[in-house]
């Protein structure tokens, strides 16, 4: 996608073709007035505008999870945030995680308003470039909030990008992004990144193991995920999950889990395009179904489901 001939106009006829008017919106509003937009929708950090109030959000964020995930979060991500040396104390300067990262695995940080489209987005992976968005939750957000804010992005999914496998991973879900939208299959592969950047468990022989930044990042789901009864949890299998429907606004029903990230390297190496029309023309499952086939690791118990549609 050439994104170069990108230009105020130009950014609102993509936006007006791939994002919602809400999601517009709330880019809009992590814009600073002034401040420039590049082609590919990223911005400098706007380091000097965090307040204190965005520090003490992110101590208090950090602390609780940094607590919350010991025993709980695989090795690779604690492994992680302590080669990056991820700032406890403040917001921390993508500039300077860049350094480590880059040293690391060759990826960056790039700041951006809000969400981009997703074929900007797409070619950010392609390249090693993780799109984060540089403000942060308000008070009141500290548990939930719809869009993704700088401590999900950051401290949710930056530790991984260190480890290598996860790192090729990463890139590879780039560029098949990038296919995946020539081929119309979009919806396909969203449920992979949601059900395994997002909302991963990972065997280890401790025990499960969150990778998910979706997880990672909160409190409740952290707990949830691993504790409670009443989600299934499904050993990977990446046709059934690129079928499998999902909850944007509750927790998971369903927590897909892997061996290790080689596995889910492997798995996703194959070209995808014969199997796209393949899962097109099966129905699509419901986020809390489990059919025949599964590795069933916990049958869960269905309580305080959400009964409306899965996405
Ligand atoms: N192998 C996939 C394809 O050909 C690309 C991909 C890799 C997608 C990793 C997701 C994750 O489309
Ligand atoms: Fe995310």
């Amino acid at each position: 996608m050439n994104l170069s001939a990108a230009t105020p106009e130009a950014t609102e006829a993509s936006f007006a073709g791939t994002m919602t008017a809400k999601l517009k919106e709330q880019f809009d509003a992590g814009l600073l007035s002034g401040q420039e937009l590049r082609p590919d929708f990223t911005i400098a950090q706007p380091v000097h505008r965090y307040t204190e109030t965005d520090h003490a959000i992110w101590r208090k964020l950090y602390d609780r999870q940094a607590s919350m995930l010991q025993g709980r979060v695989c090795d690779e991500f604690l492994q992680g945030l302590v080669t990056l040396g991820m700032e406890r104390d403040r917001v921390p300067e993508f500039d300077q995680l860049n350094e480590m990262l880059m040293r690391a695995t060759g990826w960056q940080i790039v700041a951006v308003p809000g969400l981009v489209p997703d074929e900007v987005f797409f070619e950010h992976l392609a390249n090693r470039r993780f799109p984060a968005s540089w403000w942060m939750r308000k008070p009141e957000q500290l548990d939930y909030l719809q869009e993704p804010d700088c401590f999900h992005d950051v401290f949710g999914h930056v530790p991984l990008l260190i480890n290598p496998v996860f790192a090729d991973y990463m890139e590879a879900y780039g560029k098949g992004g990038l296919k995946a939208a020539r081929l119309g299959a979009l919806d396909m592969l969203a449920r992979l990144y949601w059900y395994t950047v997002e909302f991963g468990l990972i065997r280890t022989p401790q025990g499960l193991r969150i990778f998910g930044a979706g997880i990672v990042s909160s409190q409740g789901e952290s707990i949830y995920s691993l504790d409670s009864a009443s989600p299934n949890r499904i050993g990977f299998d990446l046709k059934r999950i690129m079928r499998t429907r999902y909850r944007i606004d509750t927790f998971q029903k369903t927590y897909f889990v892997i061996d290790s990230f080689e596995q889910l390297f492997d798995a996703t190496g194959p070209d995808f395009t014969p199997l796209y029309p393949e899962l097109a023309a099966l129905p699509t499952l419901g986020a809390g179904d489990i059919v025949a086939g599964d590795q069933v690791i916990h049958a869960g118990n269905r309580e305080g489901w959400a009964d409306s549609d899965d996405i």
